[in-house]
């Protein structure tokens, strides 16, 4: 019987342990969200992140410039909250649309408020091992791997994905944790004999049920980040989701083929219900991190 890893049950406890330390600062922490558009995906991650930071006493503003801004008007939105002493943490909702210059504006986010951990000196911290906001999806999952006392140390980890949101920084940070790390990507020469190999593999490369029995060894654990609507009831079907197809007309699907998930990991997290829950805990984490250090320093 394979082990299945709840996100939701270690993203209750990531956050009754922010609870407390969120009672002891001398205001409210605040987090601002840069949402441009309306791009669906990130519409339901920003109305979960606004009901959690509801539920801890989190101050949240969400500015939600139209889909036509150009990189100088988010980069002016950005500087004013870089400016605003009750604004401690700062997120732009990637993906942003085409025609913006995605890094000049995710530079423009000051180190010190730089909620998901992409700024390039918070990137660097993370190289060199010190301590500072960390990407939020793959941080949660090194939470979810202490939670459930999987071991990292010494294990082979694949991680699946080259990302600069996931696949680089997981790798990274389980280096950290003593892993012996390997990254595999879209011009790997024979992935599925090279994720085969992993104690634990980390499926991060963006393609609905891509990975199938023949990447996982017996008995891995596995996470899944992936999150893909199927609209085709053919493939719901041959992914094992007939009947939820049936009745609700779409299914979400991670990047491992789920039945083979279920028969061959020794512990997987699901989708959805797995990584998820995890990615909203981790920003919460560093928005309290990171109004700790400005309110201890001011
Ligand atoms: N889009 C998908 N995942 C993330 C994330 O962790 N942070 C931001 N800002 N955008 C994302």
């Amino acid at each position: 019987m394979s082990r299945i890893l709840h996100g939701l049950a270690v993203q209750a406890e990531i956050l009754s342990r922010l609870k407390p330390r969120i009672q002891k600062l001398s205001r409210r922490p605040g987090l601002a969200v840069v949402l441009v558009g309306h791009n669906p995906a990130s519409e339901i991650y920003v109305r979960s992140k606004i009901r959690v930071c509801a539920e801890l006493g989190i101050f949240d503003e969400t500015i939600r410039p139209p889909e036509t801004a150009t990189t100088e008007e988010l980069l002016a939105i950005v500087d004013g909250l870089n400016r605003r002493p009750d604004i401690d943490a700062i997120m732009v909702q990637m993906p942003l649309p085409k025609h913006v210059d995605t890094r000049r504006v995710l530079e423009a986010v000051a180190a010190d408020k730089d909620a998901d951990g992409f700024h390039p000196t918070n990137v660097g911290y993370l190289v060199a091992g010190r301590r500072a906001p960390r990407a939020c999806t793959p941080a949660g999952i090194i939470e979810l791997l202490k939670h459930y006392k999987l071991p990292m140390a010494g294990q082979h980890a694949v991680v699946l994905g080259r990302s600069d949101i996931v696949g680089k920084p997981m790798a990274l940070m389980l280096l950290q944790e003593n892993a012996t790390v390997t990254i595999g990507h879209s011009r790997s020469k024979n992935l599925p004999e090279m994720c085969r190999q992993a104690d634990l593999l980390v499926a991060a490369i963006g393609r609905a049920a891509f990975v199938t029995e023949e990447y996982i060894k017996p008995g891995a654990t596995v996470i899944d980040v992936g999150i893909h609507r199927v609209t085709d009831a053919g493939q719901a079907a041959r992914l094992g989701r007939a009947d939820e197809f049936a009745s609700q007309g779409k299914i979400v699907v991670g990047d491992v083929h789920p039945l083979d998930l279920a028969r061959v990991a020794g512990a997987y997290t699901p989708v959805p219900g797995g990584v998820g829950p995890l990615t909203i805990a981790m920003l919460m984490a560093n928005a309290v991190e990171l109004a700790e250090r400005h309110l201890c320093s001011a």
